[in-house]
């Protein structure tokens, strides 16, 4: 039984939540271990909905421990938050979720520092949820940051967030003009956030490797996508962590040895919220997608989300660097009314044709996609509940999606409900 790492394979909502969720009954933990409250996963049971920001879309299926590792960077507020409404809606949280000691916490200032240096790039802002990701990250790697199991040590925090906001406080005023934040009103908060987090606080990764030698099961549940990651998206508009499969492994502490299969979740179409080139981006006229109907608006800012065909050049350049091994796609139905369907197969660039997209992002913005333009089925996809019931245009548009990314699409989604699925090939049982 294999230990499962699932990742974006695109700009980021491709329906992870709903393919998490279908593969939750299946495993015994299911752990976020990269980014934070700017992912919104969401959930459809029957006719209830949940978006999950922060706690593992496992949570919904009792059977399963939801660890936050060390990956993350926690909003208090926002954690409390949604155990809270997850609780108010018959959601047991207590026993069965794990936090790390090792996670960092997302401050006041951190927000803050967000949105001001959004508003200080004007054009050129990456439009940020503004959450506070980056400027936590950055304090992570800046050896600043504060992490949970400092928030629960009051001597520690006490330090740690004086050291912070003497620093953090002249940037707000000195750079960006406006208030300085107050130490005593963050750190009485932030205490009693320690207070109500510390049951959850532990040593994640000796949790997760015990769990894996005695052969229980994990899934890690990826946020955002893999053109997002800090180091293989589209720099510098993408995400500060590690969004591809090798951050779920440091973002743990389980080791790339135990990782067994790599599930990349894409739509069969293109989305992407906030800035940054997007080639197969729709021109308003052809835009089919009803973003009301079709759920393309940000799950965690409302955002509307751009939309634009398939693209192969990208999430052929995602299969590489997640060594994505089976596909899992979503959304097909909502390509039911198109007519005609178009596929990027490459990008044409200086009067050459090119199969990678260029790092250099003025290049990336000049790219033109060269499309391959397939038959649309015109037809109601959403009962359909085996492979070879779709229509036939649909599994050739699907089997010509697989063959260019080198890839099995072993499972469909043609609906937000879990009975919308179709399992090509029965996994992970
Ligand atoms: P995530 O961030 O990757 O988990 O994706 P989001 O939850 O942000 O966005 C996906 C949206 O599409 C959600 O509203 C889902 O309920 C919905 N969804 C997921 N799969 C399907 C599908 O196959 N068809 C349709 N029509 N909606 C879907
Ligand atoms: P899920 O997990 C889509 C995008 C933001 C912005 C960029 C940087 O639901 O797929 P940040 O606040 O992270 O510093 O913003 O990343 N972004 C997402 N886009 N889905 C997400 O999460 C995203 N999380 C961040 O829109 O372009
Ligand atoms: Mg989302």
């Amino acid at each position: 039984m294999p230990n499962i790492v699932l990742v974006g394979g695109q700009w980021g909502d491709e329906g992870k939540g709903k393919i998490i969720d279908l593969l939750t009954d299946r495993v015994d933990f299911v752990v976020r271990s990269q980014g934070g409250a700017n992912a919104g996963h969401t959930v459809r049971i029957g006719d209830e909905e949940f978006v999950l920001h922060l706690i593992p879309s496992g949570i919904l299926r009792e059977s399963t421990t939801c660890v936050i590792g060390n990956g993350v960077v926690i909003e208090p507020q926002t954690l409390f938050e949604e155990i809270d409404h997850l609780e108010k809606r018959g959601i047991v949280i207590d026993g069965r979720l794990r936090i790390s000691e090792a996670a960092h916490v997302i401050l006041p200032y951190h927000k803050v520092l967000d949105v001001e240096r959004e508003k200080f790039k004007g054009s050129e802002r990456i439009g940020t949820t503004g959450r506070g990701i980056s400027p936590a990250y950055r304090d992570k790697v800046g050896y600043s940051g504060i992490r949970t199991i400092d928030l629960i040590n009051p001597d520690v925090f006490r330090r740690k967030l004086h050291m912070n906001l003497v620093e953090k406080n002249l940037i707000l005023t000195k750079v960006y003009g406006v208030e300085a934040l107050d130490e005593d009103e963050i750190y009485e908060e932030y205490i009693e956030y320690g207070k109500r987090m510390k049951k959850y606080i532990c040593r994640t990764s000796k949790i997760l490797n015990e769990a894996v030698a005695v052969g229980k099961k994990i899934l890690c549940e990826g946020a955002q996508g893999t053109l997002l990651d800090v180091d293989f998206g589209t720099y510098p508009y993408v995400t500060a962590s590690s969004t591809t499969a090798g951050g779920a492994c440091t973002g743990t502490g389980i080791g790339p040895s135990h990782i067994d299969t790599v599930l990349g979740v894409m739509k069969a179409y293109t989305t992407r919220v906030g800035s940054g080139p997007f080639p197969t981006e729709f021109a308003p006229e052809v835009d089919f997608v009803d973003r009301k109907r079709d759920r393309e608006f940000g799950a965690t800012t409302g955002r509307k989300r751009r939309c634009g065909w398939f693209d192969c050049v990208i999430v052929g350049h995602s299969v590489r660097v997640n060594g994505i091994d089976t596909v899992a796609l979503t959304k097909l139905d909502v390509l039911d009314k198109c007519e005609k369907i178009r596929i990027c197969v490459a990008y044409e660039y200086n009067g050459e044709r090119i199969t990678e997209f260029p790092f250099d992002m003025s290049a990336f913005e000049k790219c033109v996609p060269i499309y391959e333009d397939m038959e649309g089925w015109m037809r109601e996809t959403t009962d359909i509940a085996k492979y070879d019931g779709l229509p036939v245009q649909a599994r050739t548009y699907i089997e010509r999606l697989s063959e260019l990314i080198h890839t099995p699409i072993d499972i469909i989604s043609v609906g937000s409900k879990r009975s919308q699925t179709i399992f090509v090939k029965e996994l992970f049982r």
